[in-house]
């Protein structure tokens, strides 16, 4: 994303590649990424029998979702603080940091449980690292953080 402050949806950088909107190849890559991930954590809440299974499909993501945080969607958040703080009502800062709030939020949790896990594959405790209540809870607000994530996306760069 490149922020202007004057016009938060300009300059805009066309890119030919992968699905041909306004975003930078980078951008297109992340929102691949996220979409597999949250196909994996939904194989993974299936394999609630087999909690080795389970949790390694849940560490891998949640270890990938901390990657493509500080690879690719804390810089831009860096980049574009100034245009973010100049403008903090406007429609595409505030989806936005609702994106941040409820990513930083799923990422939190989701370093919680795999912490958890994998202390526990080292140990000979049982490897269930939290409630089914709290899974679910997990799960909602990681699709929320995709859904904002998506929803960013079609604002600044398919509309
Ligand atoms: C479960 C957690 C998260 C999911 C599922 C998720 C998903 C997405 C998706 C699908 C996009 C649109 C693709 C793109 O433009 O790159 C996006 C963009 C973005 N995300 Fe996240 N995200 C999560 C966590 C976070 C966190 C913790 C931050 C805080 C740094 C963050 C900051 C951003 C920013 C700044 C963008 C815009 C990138 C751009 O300039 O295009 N996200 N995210």
């Amino acid at each position: 994303m490149v922020l202007s402050v004057n016009s938060p949806k300009e300059p805009k950088v066309i890119s030919l590649v992968i699905f041909g909107t306004t975003a930078e190849l980078i951008f297109d890559i992340n929102l691949i990424i996220q979409i597999i991930l949250i196909v994996l954590l939904s194989i993974g809440v299936f394999q609630k029998r087999n909690w080795k299974y389970h949790g390694t499909i849940m560490a891998i993501g949640t270890l990938t979702m901390l990657l493509t945080v500080f690879l690719i969607m804390a810089p831009s958040l860096i980049a574009n603080w100034a245009a973010i703080v100049l403008t903090p009502t406007s429609p595409g800062v505030l989806i936005t940091l609702t994106h941040v709030l409820i990513g930083l939020l799923a990422l939190g949790i989701g370093l919680f449980f795999t912490t958890r896990f994998l202390y526990f594959s080292t140990t000979s405790k049982p490897l269930i690292c939290g409630t089914r209540l709290q899974m679910r809870i997990q799960f909602t607000i990681w699709f929320l953080a995709l859904i904002f994530g998506l929803a960013f996306y079609v604002y600044y760069y398919v509309i």
